[in-house]
């Protein structure tokens, strides 16, 4: 048998333990996972948490990132994944709460069901104090998750459709469908045609058309507000002109293969799949 006293203990268990958050969410592991490397969300999705975010490095281990709140504090935060322990750990490295690591352990109770527990552990805090610093971390933790339950399942919708596709259109509302007259067409509007979703709306006078999810990450495009012919998607804030489907903020991303509008001499309006 091996010696374990002689062990050292595992980094986490140096620092003070000072709460727990422990929930059951209606989302995959596979979603758990995604929202996990997912860096780009946080000042977008966790506005409220986070003003922005700077990507030092990324990749299927986890990510390092400067983040800023809206205090104007910084903190160098990492996570790292680690999928065959089914847990993620996120280390303030420099900065903001420099030292606190938090566990996040995954329990997967069924194929859309996983129980998530939470540790926080919070270096310098004595011992009388840390049942209320926990509960500070559980209570931001709970804000936190209901903000991503809510990316998850939509996005978990989005690709629910995405499979299920274009069964139960009959074969020419694919191709194309009228909107009717376009005096009384009320702006902006959302369509179906072939399987997804598209709003129609004005810009300067001229009518366009765009994917009602967005090209990334199928963020609720239809949910964002069209200012100037631009429209910023509010999961990961990729900005996109729906001009000329280009995107504006510099990711690698954009509005493509979007059906035209066609409007005869009499004032009807159809929109056409290319
Ligand atoms: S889903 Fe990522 S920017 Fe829209
Ligand atoms: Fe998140």
């Amino acid at each position: 048998m091996p010696d374990h006293s002689t062990l050292a203990p595992f980094p986490g268990s140096a620092i003070p333990h000072v709460g727990t958050y422990r929930r059951v969410l209606p989302i995959s592991l596979e979603r758990m996972y995604e929202n996990t490397l997912d860096w780009e969300h946080l000042p977008h999705v966790h506005a409220s948490s986070f003003a922005s975010i700077r990507c030092e490095q990324a990749g299927t281990w986890g990510w390092r990132a400067w983040t800023t709140d809206h205090r104007g504090f910084d903190a160098l935060i990492e996570l790292r994944l680690d999928k065959t322990c089914r847990r993620w750990i996120t280390r303030n490295l420099a900065g903001r709460n420099k030292g606190a690591e938090i566990w996040t352990h995954a329990f997967p109770i069924a194929e859309r069901r996983v129980d998530i527990v939470v540790d926080f552990f919070v270096p310098d805090v004595p011992e009388d104090s840390r049942e209320k610093v926990g509960l500070v971390y559980a209570g931001l933790y709970e804000t936190l998750y209901d903000e991503d339950v809510a990316m998850m399942t939509e996005r978990q919708k989005q690709l629910d459709q995405r499979v299920g596709g274009r069964n139960g259109y009959p074969r020419e509302e694919q191709q194309r469908i009228s909107l009717g007259p376009r005096a009384a067409l009320r702006l902006p509007s959302i369509t179906r045609l072939g399987g997804r979703e598209y709003v129609v709306a004005e810009v300067s006078g001229a009518l366009v058309v765009y994917p009602a999810v967005c090209p990334h990450q199928s963020g609720p495009l239809a949910r964002a507000e069209l200012n100037d012919g631009i429209v910023v998607c509010p999961w990961h804030g990729y900005g996109f002109d729906v001009r000329t489907g280009d995107c504006v903020t510099g990711q690698a991303c954009k509005l493509s293969n979007l059906p035209r509008l066609v409007e005869t001499g009499d004032g009807e309006l159809t929109l056409v799949r290319r």
